[in-house]
């Protein structure tokens, strides 16, 4: 399995940040992994055509389940896919809570994103107060269950374990809750869809930097990373992508 070193820059970036696309592929010509970067919509195109030819790849960070229609604001998968993304983020915990996105709409955003032959990268993970009531494993499992389509293969979806309560913070979970987690992810995605699962990139996301990058991807079913804050700047980004 080729692990993957997925950047979300979220709500960031206009076309002057294409700098650091330009200052990453210099540093990174030639990863051992699978590099992608997911702008804004607004930089999509923009991006492909400066990495057209190029080990890095290029996401959205959200779509419409619906192919077209009257939906004000919204993107399709296809209308991603004509921009140049080849994969796309779905049920970030930061939608999940800004747009009310419940599991069950994020599973029809990623059958509209695998149909359209993208691949869905489906994220997952649980508060702090689920965690500290010891709900974690019972969150996650219900997360996984409702958002990832049943006929999901190891080409066209991707899993991100974002705990909440570490992305953006600084705070980390435990080496040993990662692997918790992961191993859990691992089975309960065969149960799901059988063995195709162990082939799925099972990312960890949440305050990911160059100094615990490695620590990070040495435990077992971290299948690569989903890097927020530190996928803005190429000097960051570079360096956690050397490390899968
Ligand atoms: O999707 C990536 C993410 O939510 C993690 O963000 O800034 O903690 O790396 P960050």
């Amino acid at each position: 399995m080729r692990k993957l070193a997925a950047g979300n820059w979220k709500m960031n970036g206009t076309r002057a940040g294409l700098a650091e696309v330009q200052a990453l592929l210099a540093a990174q010509p030639d990863p051992a992994c699978e590099m992608l970067l997911c702008p804004p919509a607004t930089l999509i195109a923009a991006m492909a055509a400066l990495t057209q030819g190029s080990r890095l790849q290029v996401g959205a960070q959200d779509c419409h389940a619906r192919a077209s229609g009257a939906h004000t604001g919204d993107l399709s998968a296809a209308m991603l896919a004509d921009a140049g993304a080849s994969h796309v983020i779905l049920g970030h915990s930061e939608r999940r809570a800004d747009h009310g996105e419940t599991d069950a709409q994020v599973r029809t955003k990623a059958e509209a994103a695998i149909a359209t032959g993208l691949v869905a990268i489906v994220c997952l993970g649980e508060t702090e107060a689920e965690r500290d009531a010891g709900q974690t494993l019972e969150v996650i499992g219900a997360q996984l269950d409702g958002s990832v389509p049943e006929d999901a293969t190891a080409a066209n979806l991707v899993i991100a374990y974002e705990p909440v309560w570490a992305i953006g913070t600084g705070r980390t979970p435990t080496i040993a809750q990662i692997a918790e987690v992961h191993g859990f992810l691992r089975a309960r995605l065969t149960a799901r869809i059988g063995a195709e699962a162990a082939g799925v990139r099972l990312l960890y996301g949440g305050s990911v930097k160059p100094g615990n990058a490695a620590e990070i991807f040495a435990v077992p079913d971290v299948d690569g990373a989903l890097v927020g804050g530190a996928s803005l700047k190429a000097a960051d980004f570079a360096p956690i992508v050397a490390a899968l």
